[in-house]
C-alpha cells in the first residue's frame, strides 16, 4: 500500500531515470497517483507529480517536466488514504518553502491534530494528506532544536507522529543525505551500490543495480550518503548492522516474455511449490527446523487450540488449514479474518497457538491481531514471503513461504506456496502430538513432493490448442455474475476461486460451502449464472455432485473442476476442468491451479488491467 524509492549518489545522475524504473517495480503497492522530487546540481528540488498510473508521470517527464540530473531524489508511488487521488494530493510532499521533501508509506494517525497545531503557529498546508505534516515537522526541528542536523531532525518530528510509517526525507541544503525511517508495520530496505545507495519498500525496486541490502528494522531512521550508512534508533541510540545479499535476481522481477505478471507467476507455480518445500522435505522426511526452539521452550506443550489470522487469499489458505490441522494434529483451529479478530475481545492465552498468515508480512490488520494474540500470551507462528517483514518481529517462529517476488496484486504462487506452510505445520503438529501415524505422514510428504510436477501438467495442458480454460473464460466474459460451491477443502478452493475472478475480471463471483447453496442462494442461478463446483476426488464428493444435479435442475450451466479419470462427472456438468489425482487434503493446490487461470483469461477477455487491478494494492498497510 503507497511504495517509496529513494536515491542518492554522485551529482549529474539522471536520477529521474533510476525513480521511475524504481517506481514502475513498485506500482503494484497502489497506483492512484505518482510522483518524484530531485535535487538538481543547481540546489532545486525539482518536482513532478501525476494523478493515476505511473504512465501519467512518465508522459509528463517526457514532455517537458523532467526534472534536471542530480545527486539526490525521492519517488511515490500512492493507494489512497487521507485525500482523493489528484495531483496535489500526490507525494512527495513539502514544507512552505520547499526545504524538506517528504514521500510516505503508512497513515499518521494524529494528522489532523498536528496540522491544527502547525497551523497556528504560521505553516500553511496545501494537499489534503496526512503526510504533509511530515515535511513540516521535520522543517520546524530542522530549523530549531536540531540545527540543521537533517537526521536528528527526522528523529525528532517523528516523537510527535502516532501511526505507521516508512518515509524517505531530503532537504535542499543536504545535497548528499537521504533519510529514511520506518515504524509499525511497512517495509524498508536499502540497497548498497558503488557510491551510490538506494531506499526502496521492495528490493524489486533496485535489484537492477544491487543485490546487496540492508533492511531497516522497527523504530529505526537510517542516514545514506553516496560513502555509507548510519542506522539509529529512535530513541537516538545508534545501531551496526551487516548487509545482507539476497539472491533474487532482477529478472524474477519482470515479466520474462509473459504478456503479464499474473500469467508469468501463475507458470512459476511449480518451482515456487517445490521452493516452499526446499529443506523441509526430503524422502518421505520432515525437517521443520523453524519451530524446534518453540518445542523446546515447552510452548507447543502447553498448546489446546489453535487461531489463524489472515486476510483475503491468506484467509482462504488458513480455511484450508483448519481441514488439515484439525484432521492430522487433533487440535481445534479458528480461523479468524484479521479485520475482525481485534475487535471481537478474543479469547487467547498461552494455550492458544497464534498462526498469522501474510504473505506481504505488512497486513495491518493481521499485524495488530498478531500484536494483541501475542499480548494476551500466545506463541506466534508467522507465515510470510518477505523476509524481515513486519510481522516476523511479532512471531516466535517464521515459515518463510520461499515463492519468491510476486508482483502482480492478486496472489497465485504465494496461495499454494502458503498453502505447503500449512500442510508442513499440520504434519509437524500431528508428528509431535502423536496423532499423525509416521507411516501416514510419509505418505503425505511423498504426495506433497508429486504436487510440482502436477501443477506442471496442469499448466502443459492449459498451454495446448485444444484446452477448455480460456475458451471457456471467453464465454464468461460477457457475464454478471458467477457462483463457486465446494466441501471440505473443497469450500475454501471454492472462496479462492471466486476471489480471483471478481478481483481481477470484476465479475461478481461469490464462494458457498455446496450444502449451504440451496438455504437461499441458489434463487440467484439461471441460464445466464453459472456455476463452478470443486468436485475432486473426496469423502463428499457425492455430496458435491448431488449439489451440482439441484443445480442443472435450474437450468444454470454447471463446470466442475474434477479428477483425472473421473468421466462420470461429464454427466453432471458441462465443461470439466481435470486436475491430477491427489490426497484429498492437497486437492486445493491443484484445484486452484484452472481456477486462476480462468480468472486470468476471463480478465484479459474483458479488457481488465490484469496486474493491477482497480482500487487494489498489495500490501494492505492501512486498517
Ligand atoms: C487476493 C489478495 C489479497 C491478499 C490480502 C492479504 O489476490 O492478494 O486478498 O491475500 O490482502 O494479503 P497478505 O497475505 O499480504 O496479508
Amino acid at each position: 500500500m503507497c511504495g517509496i524509492i529513494g536515491y542518492v549518489g554522485a551529482a549529474g545522475t539522471d536520477v529521474t531515470s533510476i525513480l521511475l524504473d524504481g517506481l514502475r517495480r513498485l506500482e503494484y503497492r497502489g497506483y492512484d497517483s505518482t510522483g518524484i522530487a530531485v535535487l538538481t546540481a543547481s540546489g532545486e528540488v525539482q518536482v513532478c507529480r501525476r494523478a493515476g498510473k505511473l504512465a501519467n508521470l512518465a508522459a509528463a517527464v517526457e514532455n517537458g517536466a523532467r526534472p534536471a540530473p542530480g545527486s539526490l531524489g525521492i519517488g511515490h508511488t500512492r493507494w489512497a488514504t487521507h485525500g482523493r487521488p489528484s495531483d496535489t494530493n500526490a507525494h512527495p510532499h513539502a514544507d512552505c518553502d520547499g526545504l524538506i521533501t517528504v514521500v510516505h508509506n503508512g497513515i499518521i494517525e494524529n494528522y489532523a491534530e498536528l496540522r491544527q497545531r502547525l497551523e497556528q503557529e504560521g505553516h500553511s498546508f496545501r494537499s489534503e494528506t496526512d503526510t504533509e505534516v511530515l515535511a513540516h515537522l521535520v522543517e520546524r526541528a530542522y530549523r530549531g532544536e536540531a540545527q540543521g542536523d537533517l537526521l536528528e531532525a527526522v528523529r525528532l518530528a517523528l516523537q510527535h507522529v502516532r501511526g505507521s510509517y516508512a518515509i524517505a526525507v531530503l532537504c535542499r541544503e543536504q545535497p548528499q543525505l537521504l533519510v529514511g525511517a520506518r515504524y509499525n508495520g511497512p517495509f524498508l530496505v536499502v540497497g548498497l551500490g558503488e557510491r551510490e545507495h538506494f531506499l526502496a519498500s521492495d528490493i524489486a525496486a533496485f535489484l537492477k543495480y544491487t543485490r546487496r541490502v540492508v533492511i531497516i528494522d522497527e523504530g529505526e531512521l537510517v542516514a545514506l550518503r553516496p560513502e555509507g550508512l548510519t542506522i539509529q534508533r529512535l530513541d537516538g541510540t545508534f545501531v551496526e548492522r551487516a548487509p545482507t545479499t539476497v539472491e533474487w535476481d532482477a529478472e524474477a522481477a519482470e515479466k520474462g516474455g509473459y504478456p503479464h505478471f499474473m500469467l508469468k507467476e501463475i507458470y512459476e507455480q511449480p518451482e515456487a511449490f517445490q521452493r516452499s518445500l526446499l529443506g523441509r522435505v526430503r524422502a518421505g522426511q520432515l525437517y521443520l527446523s523453524e519451530l524446534e526452539a518453540l518445542q523446546r521452550s515447552g510452548a507447543l506443550e502447553k498448546v489446546r487450540r489453535m487461531i489463524i489470522v489472515a486476510c483475503g487469499t491468506s484467509y482462504h489458505a488458513g480455511l484450508v488449514g483448519k481441514y488439515v490441522i484439525e484432521r492430522w494434529a487433533r487440535l481445534p483451529v479458528e480461523v479468524i479474518t484479521a479485520g475482525e479478530f481485534r475487535y471481537a475481545d478474543p479469547l487467547v492465552g498461552p494455550d492458544t497457538l497464534c498462526v498469522a498468515v501474510t504473505q506481504s508480512g505488512e497486513t495491518a490488520d493481521v499485524l495488530v491481531s498478531t500484536r494483541q494474540a501475542r499480548e494476551q500470551g500466545a506463541p506466534v507462528v508467522a507465515i510470510t514471503n518477505v523476509v524481515a517483514s513486519a510481522v516476523t518481529r511479532l512471531a516466535d517462529a517464521v515459515l518463510y513461504i520461499q515463492a519468491g517476488p510476486e508482483i502482480c496484486v492478486v496472489a497465485t504462487k504465494t496461495f499454494i506456496a502458503t498453502l505447503a506452510q500449512l500442510y508442513l505445520l499440520g504434519l509437524f503438529l500431528g508428528l509431535q502430538r502423536g496423532t499423525l501415524h509416521p507411516e501416514r505422514a510419509a505418505e503425505i510428504l511423498q504426495a506433497l513432493e508429486q504436487l510440482p510436477a502436477q501443477i506442471q501438467r496442469i499448466l502443459d495442458r492449459a498451454a495446448a490448442a485444444d484446452d477448455p480454460i480460456a475458451p471457456l473464460a471467453r464465454e464468461l466474459a460477457p457475464l454478471h455474475s458467477v457462483m463457486f460451491i465446494g466441501r471440505g477443502v473443497g469450500y475454501p478452493t471454492a472462496l479462492e476461486g471466486a476471489l480471483k475472478l471478481k478481483e481481477v475480471s470484476y465479475i461478481h463471483a461469490e464462494g458457498f460451502p455446496a450444502g449451504e447453496l440451496k438455504h437461499g442462494s441458489i434463487a440467484l442461478l439461471d441460464p445466464q449464472t453459472p456455476l463452478v463446483a470443486i468436485a475432486t476426488a473426496s469423502h463428499v464428493y457425492e455430496k458435491v455432485v448431488s449439489n451440482m444435479q439441484q443445480v442443472r435442475a435450474r437450468d444454470a450451466r454447471v463446470i466442475a473442476v474434477a479428477t483425472e479419470g473421473d468421466e462420470a462427472i461429464r454427466e453432471h456438468a458441462d465443461v470439466v476442468l481435470y486436475v491430477p489425482p491427489t490426497l484429498e487434503e492437497l486437492s486445493p493446490v491443484l484445484a486452484a491451479i484452472p481456477l486462476q487461470l480462468l480468472a486470468y483469461h476471463a480478465a484479459v477477455a474483458r479488457g481488465c488491467n490484469v496486474d493491477q487491478p482497480r482500487n487494489l494494492a498489495k500490501s494492505v498497510t492501512v486498517e
